[in-house]
């Protein structure tokens, strides 16, 4: 199926995704999914559980056989290894985290280290992520689940990588850390694009500006991710949440912690 120019990101997407098919163990899991992550920003992968989001990306990453086209860059890498799409800079942020439980913080962001990335970026970790340096020797399995995550997402910055994946980065968590994580992701996006699979939406409505919702298997919907939340029946059918269900609907994230404007009183 060849994707609706009209519905896709402008200007050219980083990546395209068309056709992407996989069979595990004799079952079809995925039967044509069609995306299209924009060059800049977030955009969000969608859907209810099991439509087929973390295959879709193990897909992408050549970690399960797959069939289709997708392009990095113009570049057809269907048929590539996962050792060569990391080369060619796709960073990976996965739904478990994988981070090494009982190594420092300081040696999971070493072993991260690609020498074709060139120099690593400890600089922008370091600026994103003041925390891990203050736990560089800390044992990453004894940080708290959003430490962690911000540790999954440093990794995949220390590499001029440019793309970053991360399968639902804020599963999990408590809401204030989900929001420190949404923020996190937010100052990332800026330097690298990202695609995001979610399912908070108060983080896919403050992140993305684009969104591709899957169901069993396929692309169901891709268009503005605004668009989407503001069509009560279009994300009831899709991804199944509505009236009555505020914590996936979501309140808006609180904007970023800046001081409230000074008021004259105050001031005087
Ligand atoms: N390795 C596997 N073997 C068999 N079935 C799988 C495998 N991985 C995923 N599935 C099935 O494929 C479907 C999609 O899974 P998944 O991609 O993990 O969905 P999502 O991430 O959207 O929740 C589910 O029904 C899941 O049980
Ligand atoms: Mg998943």
């Amino acid at each position: 199926m060849i994707p609706d120019p009209a519905l896709s990101p402008v200007p050219a997407p980083l990546l395209t995704v068309r056709d992407l098919r996989v069979v595990i163990g004799g079952r079809h899991i995925l039967h044509g999914v069609d995306l299209a992550v924009a060059a800049t920003g977030t955009t969000a992968l969608l859907g209810r559980n099991g439509a087929g989001k973390t295959t879709t990306v193990r897909g992408i990453l050549g970690l399960v056989p797959r069939t289709g086209s997708v392009l990095l860059a113009g570049e057809e890498t269907v048929r590539l290894a996962t050792h060569a799409l990391a080369r060619r800079g796709i960073g990976y942020a996965p739904e478990d985290r994988g981070v090494f439980a009982a190594l420092t913080v300081a040696e999971n962001l070493r072993l991260a280290e690609r020498p074709e990335g060139g120099e690593p970026a400890y600089d922008l970790v370091h600026e994103l992520f003041p925390e891990l340096r203050r736990r560089a020797r800390q044992a990453a399995g004894t940080l708290s689940g959003g430490q962690q995550q911000m540790l999954a997402i440093a990794r995949t910055l220390l590499n001029g990588n440019r793309l970053i994946i991360a399968d639902e980065p804020t599963k999990g968590l408590a809401p204030k850390v989900v929001t420190e994580v949404a923020r996190a992701l937010e100052r990332a996006a800026e330097a690298v694009p990202v695609l995001l699979v979610e399912q908070n939406l108060a983080v896919v409505r403050h992140l993305a500006r684009h969104c591709v919702v899957l169901a069993d298997g396929r692309t169901a919907h891709q268009g503005p991710a605004l668009d989407l939340l503001a069509d009560a029946e279009a994300a009831r059918r899709l991804l199944g949440v509505g009236r009555g269900d505020p914590a996936r609907t979501g309140p808006p994230l609180p904007t970023t912690a800046r001081p409230a404007a000074p008021t004259p009183e105050a001031d005087a």
